[in-house]
């Protein structure tokens, strides 16, 4: 299997669904889906959402040249912007050359909440609750047997006194291949009567929290300087990271940058996109103010120099359940990717994002972003402006 088509961009649609199917094995499901167009059907798409009335397309593709963790992987991406999946190509052949992507992921380790307050004595019920965490962690995890099976399950608590009456326990819950909202929130509702009882105060909120920092992701690239045309132009790229971490206007747009690569593999994986966007938006507020999600630095360890980029979120992605089986064009991404695991479909996303990163810096940082735009765009025959 190859991620690497010369010439790819050129074939008419046909003809590229024909290389694809003859390099990678899909699911008969998988291949007779590309064959057929693709798309939704609306009887299926009447059961999955309410009030149905028609189906919404977007231009699935792939993005080629990703290497990731020695691994050829195929992107796929759903997204109507055009510079984006060529862009990404353009940045992973150039990490390509350099050896690939290397990423890391944790266990696949969300956080459920559950709100107590009218709390009378925040630091009493704070001792009670932590003596309590193994009679919790059961608890929750008789909530949901089938996860445990799957070797997953509650792992520990953690207790924040908000003030105002106010406690908040958090379930650690490692949910293996889900994404794990469900399980999340199914064992917020069985433990929060005993946690309030033991807290000695009113259940309120219990649900996931958005912010999944026992799950995070990291993907890095290292690119020597002489692979560019000029050093300057490694330069140009590491110059525009800064910018982004002394300026919170340039972060917010690199970090879409970032995210127009992670919503489009996202999307097409059948991937819950609002909270991976809400996650990752919620990570870069963290601290001292909003910061860029990646960094580019040139870095010289006597190998020579070397471009060094890296992008590190809180991600929830998922290879079972929810949304990802739903729709027969989010079961081909997901055999596209071909990951094994939710932390491998985290790899592949967060480099994704890394080579969007890249591809945006490098175009803004020499002939500028219209130009390349510009080029796309008049590919758009029906879109005016
Ligand atoms: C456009 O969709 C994304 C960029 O604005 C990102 C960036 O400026 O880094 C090009």
């Amino acid at each position: 299997m190859t991620s690497r088509f010369k010439g790819f961009y050129k074939l008419p649609a046909g003809e590229r669904i024909r290389k694809l199917l003859e390099n990678v094995s899909v699911s008969e499901a998988g291949a007779l889906f590309l064959e057929s167009g693709g798309g939704l059907d609306l009887s299926l798409a009447d059961k999955i959402s309410e009030n149905v009335i028609s189906v919404l397309g977007l231009p699935l593709s792939v993005a080629l040249n990703f290497v990731i963790d020695s691994r050829e992987v195929l992107v796929p991406m759903a997204v109507e912007e055009p510079s984006i999946v060529a862009g990404a190509s353009k940045a992973a052949l150039i990490v390509r050359a350099a050896g690939g992507f290397v990423t890391r992921a944790s266990d696949p380790v969300m956080t459920a909440q559950v709100q107590v307050y009218d709390v009378a004595n925040h630091s009493a019920a704070k001792v009670a609750l932590e003596s309590a965490e193994n009679e919790i962690v059961l608890l929750a995890n008789a909530a949901i047997p089938s996860m445990v099976s799957r070797g997953g399950g509650a792992r520990s608590i953690e207790i924040r006194d908000l003030k105002e009456g106010m406690v908040v326990t958090h379930i650690y819950v490692d949910c293996r291949d889900a994404m794990g909202a469900n399980v999340a929130d199914s064992v917020a509702e069985a433990v929060a009567p005993r946690i309030a009882q033991i807290a000695g105060g009113k259940v309120g909120l219990r649900i996931l929290s958005n912010l999944p920092l026992n799950r995070m992701v990291k993907a890095s690239a290292k690119i020597p300087v002489s692979a560019f045309n000029s050093p300057e132009v490694a330069k140009g790229v590491a110059m525009a990271s800064r910018f982004a971490e002394l300026d919170v206007y340039r972060a917010v747009t690199h970090n879409k940058g970032i995210m127009n690569g992670i919503d489009a593999v996202a999307v097409a994986c059948g991937q819950d996109f609002r909270s991976i966007e809400a996650a990752a938006h919620g990570f870069a507020g963290m601290g001292e103010g909003y910061r860029p999600l990646s960094s580019w630095r040139i870095e010289d360890s006597g190998e020579g120099a070397h471009l060094v980029g890296e992008l590190e979120l809180p991600l929830a992605a998922g290879i079972v359940g929810g949304s990802t089986q739903a729709t027969p064009g989010a079961r081909l991404c997901l055999e596209l990717v071909g990951a094994k695991t939710s932390r491998e479909l985290a790899s592949v996303i967060a480099s994704a994002g890394l080579a969007a990163n890249l591809a945006s810096l490098l175009a803004l940082s020499t002939e500028g972003i219209q130009r390349g735009h510009m080029r796309l765009h008049s590919r758009k025959k029906s879109t005016p402006g």
